[in-house]
Formats: structure tokens, sequence, C-alpha cells
């Protein structure tokens, strides 16, 4: 059964990042779209709070039907299970399948990213899986890209 969705619009208000959220190193500007469609979907933009610490890089899965993620500003380096360390910039967009194994591994001070999620509440499994849990650095050059 479809689910009724209203009409919902969000201006920016940097007041609106709140920590809190599912990670300690992150700011959450929720968009409103959880309420507006009845839980069936979360749309949010993050800012990441430097440093990165070794908290970030944990291997985890999400319990998802559906997420899309697009770097409003700076970069953000992930690893996906088999599929190696990417580094996404200003621009980047991914899509991130339904459990898949990912982690963090690094982001510039000012990266901030947009994230689309079905359904709205889900689970965040921490895994073992993939490498060694170990810290992986990018480039001096990807470092320095604004
Ligand atoms: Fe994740």
């Amino acid at each position: 059964m479809k689910k009724i969705q209203n009409f919902t619009v969000s201006h920016l208000n940097e007041k609106d990042f709140k920590s809190g959220g599912l990670r300690k190193y992150s700011k959450y500007r929720d968009l409103g779209i959880a309420k507006a469609t009845n839980g069936l979907a979360h749309a949010q933009v993050i800012k990441m709070i430097p440093p990165r610490t070794d908290e970030v890089s944990v291997w985890h899965q999400h319990d998802i039907e559906f997420q899309l993620v697009y770097v409003l500003e700076g970069w953000i380096m992930n690893e996906f299970d088999g599929l190696g360390p990417k580094v996404m910039r200003k621009g980047s967009c991914w899509i991130q399948p339904p459990n898949i194994n990912h982690i963090v591994h690094d982001y510039s001070d000012d990266c901030e990213m947009l994230e689309i999620i079905l359904p709205a509440d889900f689970k965040t499994i921490e895994t073992n899986a993939g490498a060694p849990q170990k810290y992986l650095k990018p480039s001096k050059k990807v470092r320095k890209k604004k």
C-alpha cells in the first residue's frame, strides 16, 4: 500500500545541523522527508566533524532498501567490500546496495554530503568483513584538494 506523502520544504539554516545522530563524528540536517513520507524515505545533509579519528573506521552495513550519497563539499575516502578504497569528491554520487559492507577511511575538514535512504527507519550492523581495520591515508594530492 502506498504511503501518504505531504508537501514539505526545508530551507538552509545552519542551526539545523545537529549532533547526536547515528555517528558522533557527524552533524546532521534532517530535511523533513521521513515525516512527510510517513517513513518511506529519509534525506539528510551530513557534515563530517574534523579531525578524523579511528572511531570513523569501522566496517559496517546498513539494512536498507536504497541508499544514495552525493558529495556537496570536500571529499571522503570510503572502501566497499571487494571494491577497494574510493575517494569521493565534490560532485561524486553513488549508491550503496543493501547490506554492502563498507568503511570510512578519511574525509576532508569541509566534507558535506546529501544522503537519501529508504526506508527512513533502518538498522546499522557493525561487522568485521573486509580488510583489517587499518587507517588508509589518502595521498597528499587528495588531502590538499578542496
Ligand atoms: Fe555507512
